[in-house]
């Protein structure tokens, strides 16, 4: 019998297996098993023989090190990353192609390159392209306005190549690989971007990063379904995951955290794509709102909180007569079975009938919403567009919607109704305040407590 030399490799979840199989039976996901070279020894052959080295164990009690951080000078990748770049550590930057990732990077080390390190000598830079040619990114740089920034630029695939050359020369202190898809490990034979490629090319480069002790930001693509290629394997071996997402036809991007192990995660960064490159947006509420006009039905002013930031959305609902055989149902920014649940809590707790007519929910600006909170405000936007009352153009919403019509408290109060304020807003409808938590006592904005979905009709009424 011959020894087996193959194995398939799901480019979903990274499982293995020795047949090829139409779905993977790991994860469920059809046509995603790919054949792919065995590594060339296993674990247990790497430990067998060699007798291992001793260790010791320390107490869990003792003064943590300070961590030191080095700062990018954009404080809203500094703030995402939770307050700083810290040596040794490894950020995976995903996105969609084009969204601005590699102009995002540029950026960071051009301005990095102009700060000192722990040790105080300037900040060694290395930004290393497997997808453009070095005078690409020059031409990048250029644009931005860098071009004479202190970055060291190479265009280069090979892991091996880059090891050895970060290895020879002074170490470095932040490596940018652009992207993780583009580099290849010549102990595989399988294709650049394959799960077992990324996860060999990420070991080494993640392994290089612990020992030189730089900070490694890789770039990582998504795939159509929204998930970065190989996303477990990456997701997985590094301390820090970003997403940098967006609507290609608006010219803000979003910079998120997902996962963190030197910060907080849910934190966002809020970016405005110009001519000049990436700028900040300190106040992204400002931006979420110019353009909204008062006194429209259909639309209702959401005070969300994003990590650690208040952000107030505008929320559009269109309620249309019927056009095709069946109601249309369709959402831009928002979960589409949230909204069916709205409309039934409002029409089977609230006795408000939308019946056969064609409903359109977006939330402005191209931005997606997660959070519960947005519920009441949705549902004020479709009674809205349904009575054609506007709510009050001064009026801001939250609150989490139960399936009973009752709505439930949600975190940071406070933190909304004083973003509200700030942005010159005079009403707020809120959940009922638990008293024993004596919060959104602090604003002069005026507060109505909004217990049942069914009293959001006098609102209209009165
Ligand atoms: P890029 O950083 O290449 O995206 P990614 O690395 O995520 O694939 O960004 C490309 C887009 O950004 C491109 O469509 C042009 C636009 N862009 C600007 O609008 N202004 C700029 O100053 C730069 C450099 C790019
Ligand atoms: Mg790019």
């Amino acid at each position: 019998m011959t020894k087996r030399t193959t194995q398939y490799v799901c480019q979903n979840c990274g499982a293995t297996f020795a047949k090829w199989t139409g779905k993977c039976e790991s994860c469920g996901k059809w046509n995603t098993l790919v054949e792919e070279d065995l590594p060339e020894k296993t674990h247990s052959q790497i430990t067998a023989g060699k007798g291992g080295k001793k260790f010791d164990f320390v107490d869990l009690r003792g003064a943590p090190e300070i961590i030191f951080r080095l700062k990018s000078q954009i404080g809203e990748l500094d703030r995402v990353c939770g307050g700083g770049l810290v040596p040794g550590s490894v950020i995976l930057v995903g996105g969609d192609p084009g969204i601005g990732k590699s102009t995002l990077l540029l950026q960071a080390v051009a301005h990095l390159s102009e700060t000192v390190n722990k040790a105080g000598s300037p900040t060694k830079c290395v930004y290393i392209s497997g997808e453009e040619s070095v005078d690409q990114v020059r031409l990048r740089a250029l644009r931005l306005g860098f071009s004479s920034a202190n970055v060291a630029l190479a265009s280069a695939t090979n892991v091996r190549d880059i090891v050895a050359t970060l290895e020879s020369g002074p170490a470095p202190d932040v490596v940018i690989i652009d992207s993780i898809q583009t580099m290849y490990s010549d102990t595989l034979d399988s294709a650049p971007g394959t799960v077992g490629q990324v996860r060999a090319s990420g070991n080494e480069l993640i392994r290089l990063a612990k020992r030189l002790n730089f900070t490694l930001f890789l770039v990582g693509h998504v795939t159509k379904e929204g998930t970065l290629a190989g996303p477990r394997v990456l997701e997985h071996m590094v301390d820090t995951v970003l997403y940098f997402e967006g609507d290609r036809g608006h010219h803000f991007r979003i910079l998120r955290s997902v996962k963190n192990r030197f910060g907080a995660t849910d934190e966002i960064g809020v970016f405005e794509m110009t001519e000049s490159g990436l700028q900040e947006v300190k106040n992204p509420s400002a931006l979420f709102l110019a353009d909204r006009r008062g006194n429209i039905a259909g639309s209702c002013v959401f005070a969300g909180v994003e990590g650690s930031r208040p952000l107030l959305v505008e929320i559009q609902a269109l309620v249309a007569p019927m056009s095709g055989q069946s109601p249309r149902r369709a959402v831009v920014g928002w979960d589409a079975g949230r909204l069916a649940m709205i409309l039934a809590v409002l029409e089977a707790r609230c006795g408000i009938i939308f019946g056969a007519k064609d409903i359109y929910l977006n939330i402005a600006g191209g931005l997606k919403l997660t959070e519960p909170a947005c519920d009441m405000a949705v549902a004020m936007a479709l009674v809205s567009a349904l009575t054609q009352k506007p709510v009050p153009a001064d009026m801001v919403v939250f609150g989490e919607v139960g399936l009973s019509g009752e709505v439930r408290a949600v975190p940071q109060s406070d933190l909304r109704l004083k973003e509200a304020e700030k942005l010159g807003f005079k009403k707020a409808l809120i959940p009922p305040q638990r008293s024993a938590k004596k919060e959104c006592k602090e604003s002069a904005i005026h507060k109505t407590e909004v217990g049942h979905l069914r009293t959001l009709t006098d609102i209209f009424r009165g």
